[in-house]
Order: C-alpha cells, then structure tokens, then sequence
C-alpha cells in the first residue's frame, strides 16, 4: 500500500522508526512533516495527510504528535476520512475492521516504539469487513453531505440501508 505519514514537533522522533517499519512492512511511505523539532502545529500536518488520503493519492495515512489526539482530530474534519487515535492493538485492528479508518493516530509521549510498530501492524493488515459495519460507515459519511442538497435524496433513498 501507498502509506502518507505526518507529525508534529513532539512526533517527529519516532517516525523514522515508523517509516522504516512500515516499509520493512513491504509498503510504499511518503513523509509529509514537520521535519524537525522545532515547535510547529499539529493541525498543518493531521490535514495534509488526510487530504492526500481522501483524494486517493495514498491508501492510508499515519499520524504522530505527543498524544496522538489533537493531530486526529484535525485529520477527521476533512471529508471521508476516518482517524482513529490508539494506545493499544485492540482497537487499532477493530478500528480496521469496523469502522475501516483510513489513518491511524498515536502519541509518542503516550506509547513507546515497540507497541507502536504493534499497533501500526495489527491496523495495517487488518481489512474492513463489510456488511453490517458498512452500512454504519455509511451513515458517517451521509453526514458529511448534510449541506449539500444531494443528503436529503440519499438518506431517504435508501431508508432501509439507513435503519
Ligand atoms: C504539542 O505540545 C502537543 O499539544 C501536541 O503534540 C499534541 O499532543 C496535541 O494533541
């Protein structure tokens, strides 16, 4: 897979370790910042990973910043992506499954290296499972379209899918 990933200031240490493990992994990685520690905003970098996830430039995104969360969020504003921030593998492989997220989050001042590469493993290899989980996802991305005058033909186009 082609793997966009992203980091602040207090991210910026651990990704080289993620980037090597990754493309151990046999995955494609393209580093989009911050390229040093100096003090930056996580927001810059949550956003141009997610966009270059949900224009289809790259299959999944990572993100890194010193609890994994604000740098998440900021990636979930921008349409069709789905962020999940995690310090274990559990949720990182049903986040997969699930809700098949598109970009994963972690804090380096909240997980070591190692769990790390764990989580990073467990997400990427998981696949999204469909079915009744789609049907959810859909219901996320309807929301996404709420001011756009297609929402109300596509909610209630469909009701059973929705309910
Ligand atoms: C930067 O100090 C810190 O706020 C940032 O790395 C991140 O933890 C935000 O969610």
């Amino acid at each position: 897979m082609k793997i966009a990933i992203g980091s602040d200031h207090v991210g910026y240490e651990l990704k080289p370790t993620i980037i090597e493990y990754v493309k151990k992994m046999g995955h494609e990685v393209t580093d989009f910042g911050t390229d040093s520690t100096e003090r930056t905003d996580y927001p810059i970098y949550g956003k141009k990973v997610a966009e270059e996830v949900a224009k289809g430039n790259f299959d999944r995104g990572i993100l890194i910043c010193g609890t994994g969360v604000g740098i998440t969020i900021a990636a979930n504003k921008v349409n069709g992506i789905r962020a999940v921030v995690c310090s274990e593998p559990y949720s990182a492989e049903l986040s997969r499954k699930h809700n098949n997220t598109n970009i994963l989050g972690f804090g380096s001042r909240v997980i070591g290296s190692e769990l790390a590469k764990m989580i990073v493993k467990v997400w990427l290899d998981a696949e999204f499972e469909g079915g009744r989980h789609l049907r959810r996802v859909d219901e996320i991305a309807a929301e996404e379209l709420k001011d756009n005058a297609e929402f109300e033909k596509i909610r209630f186009s469909n009701d059973e899918k929705y309910y």
